[in-house]
């Protein structure tokens, strides 16, 4: 297949790009910058938000979305304005441009979070369960809804809801290994919160069965069919990292310090993989011990 990455300088794109090449795809990357020299790229386009149609969807076969605004750093109103603009107003002007192309892209995988789910406690989370509140809940809703304007095109569309992605060399896992190596870790707030986790290999891996199988289209949750609470998150990387932690952080201390930003830790969500598994996708770390297992001290 020709599959455009939008993002793809980044965390994910970066081992989407690289995994989908080495799988024989040809790889076109969408990009803000100007310099970039990709020897493994087919292609390399222009990404500009600022554009009536922020980039040429023209001969691909299908369209990975992944550029936007990181999450982190303090939530003012000028920083969530650049969150959600750089996810639904682009979002929607893609498909404003695929519908202006002759041949749209058969299939538009979009990122989501699974933030959509908000705060939901213990209740098991599927792609059938409902949508949660807060910000990044309506972020994610809006940013869903503009991927599925793409649907009346004849367009497969895919909801890449990710959980909190661990890699060796970016997303979360370097933070924590900083904070915990310095003895300075802890569970925050109650600990009872689940965390939907997953490692990159995986988020990579279902990517890639999303953009192989035709039968895969909506909402797909890519976490670890495993999810566990803070408390044992923070009691398994003080393990493997082979330190203590201090006490736990209380939750309206984190709400007082990172403000609305706080609901990215304090949330509860115990959400499962299951369309990837009714899908049969195998996955490489099932546990967040074997996932930790697999990075350097
Ligand atoms: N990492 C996670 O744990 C996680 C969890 C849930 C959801 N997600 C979502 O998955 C997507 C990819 O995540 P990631 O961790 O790979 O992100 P990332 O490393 O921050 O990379 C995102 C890419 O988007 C582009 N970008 C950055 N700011 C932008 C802006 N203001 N407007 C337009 N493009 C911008 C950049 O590409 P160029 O500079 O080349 O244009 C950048 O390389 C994101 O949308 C993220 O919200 C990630």
């Amino acid at each position: 297949m020709r599959i455009g990455i939008t993002g793809a300088t980044g965390f994910i794109g970066q081992a989407l790009a690289k995994a989908a090449s080495d799988r024989g795809h040809g790889i076109v990357v969408f990009s803000r910058r100007k310099d970039l020299f990709l020897p493994w790229a087919k292609d390399i386009r222009p990404y500009d938000a600022d554009s009536p149609t922020v980039l040429d969807p023209s001969g691909l076969d299908a369209l990975v979305h992944l550029a936007g605004e990181s999450v982190l750093g303090y939530w003012t109103a000028k920083k969530k304005a650049r969150i959600m603009d750089s996810r639904v107003e682009t979002t929607r002007r893609i498909v404003e441009a695929m519908k202006a192309c002759p041949k749209p892209p058969a299939a538009f995988l979009c990122a989501s979070g699974t933030g959509a789910y908000g705060d939901q406690g213990d209740d098991i989370l599927t792609e059938t369960s409902k949508r949660g509140t807060g910000f990044l809940a309506d972020v994610c809703t809006e940013w869903e809804a503009a991927a599925c304007r793409a649907i009346p095109l004849g367009v497969r569309v895919v909801l890449l809801r990710t959980g909190m992605v661990l890699g060796l060399n970016g997303g979360s896992w370097p933070l924590l290994r900083r904070v915990f190596k310095l003895r300075i870790g802890s569970r925050l707030g109650s600990g009872k919160q689940w965390v939907p986790w997953v490692h990159l290999d995986d988020e990579v891996g279902m990517i890639l069965k999303a953009l192989e199988t035709p039968q895969i289209n909506g909402p797909l949750n890519l976490v670890s069919p495993n999810p566990v609470t803070n408390a044992e998150m923070t009691q398994l990387i003080a393990k493997r990292l082979r330190t203590r932690t201090l006490p736990p952080v209380p939750g309206f201390l984190l709400k007082l310090v990172m403000g609305e930003l706080s609901s990215i830790v304090l949330d509860s969500q115990r959400v499962l993989p299951a369309t990837a598994q009714g899908h049969g996708y195998p996955f490489k770390f099932e546990t967040l011990e074997a996932a930790l297992a697999n990075f350097e001290c």
